[in-house]
């Protein structure tokens, strides 16, 4: 039986059980180390005017590194006890679907998604890159790490790069990397696109 959870009701019911599965405590390596790489240099008193979004922001475990590092960051997730958890930490969390979020026009200097947009539909996910789109600022970033396959039977609905591809055309400049391990003494695989994109 795969780990799909690929819609709202069963991100609500693991957030609102006692379950500590999904509840990320540290923030992502990867997503650490774009930000870090996009961002880094500018001086950490300075970081407060770059406004940042992240979709599917879960626990707030990569919103706790970005406040850390002095972004202004807000975070969206559709599981309302999720939302709720996060305001309680001290983070600011907005509970929303990614493909109509209550954000203006071009608010945001980057964009992050950690392994939220790969949980929807092809329809729902073209719907998030045109909001992605609409809230980026002219020359604003977006990173997507969007995986293929997971160790849990993890299943998405995208698998190539053509359908990758085809999502990014509207930005001025992307990127699309492989990040990939194998698991259990090499009996599973994880493998991600790692999306970077320039509006
Ligand atoms: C795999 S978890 C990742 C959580 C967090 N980004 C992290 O790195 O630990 C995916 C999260 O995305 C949220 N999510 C998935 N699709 C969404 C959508 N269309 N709108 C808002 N939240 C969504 C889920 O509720 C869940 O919290």
């Amino acid at each position: 039986m795969g780990d799909k959870m690929n819609n709202q009701q069963e991100w609500e019911a693991v957030y609102s059980s006692d379950t500590s599965r999904h509840k990320n405590k540290y923030p992502s390596e990867l997503l650490v180390s774009w930000v870090m790489r996009n961002f880094g240099s500018t001086p950490y008193e300075n970081r407060n005017i770059l406004k940042c979004l992240d979709i599917g922001c879960g626990y707030g475990n990569n919103l706790k590194f970005l406040t850390d590092e002095g972004f202004n960051a807000v975070g969206i997730d559709f599981s309302p006890s999720v939302v709720s958890a996060v305001n309680d930490s001290g983070l600011k969390a907005i509970h929303s679907s990614a493909i109509n979020t209550p954000f203006n026009d071009q608010e945001f200097d980057f964009i992050l998604d950690r392994s939220a947009i790969q949980c929807n539909s092809k329809e729902d996910i073209v719907k998030i890159y045109n909001e992605i789109l609409r809230l980026l600022k002219p020359g604003g970033r977006f990173f997507s790490v969007f995986k293929k396959t997971g160790d849990n039977g993890f299943e998405t609905s995208l698998h190539t790069d053509q359908e990758i591809h085809k999502l990014l055309v509207p930005f001025s400049d992307y990127s699309i990397d492989y990040y990939s391990l194998t698991m259990n003494n090499q009996e599973s695989e994880l493998s991600a696109f790692l999306i970077s994109a320039i509006k």
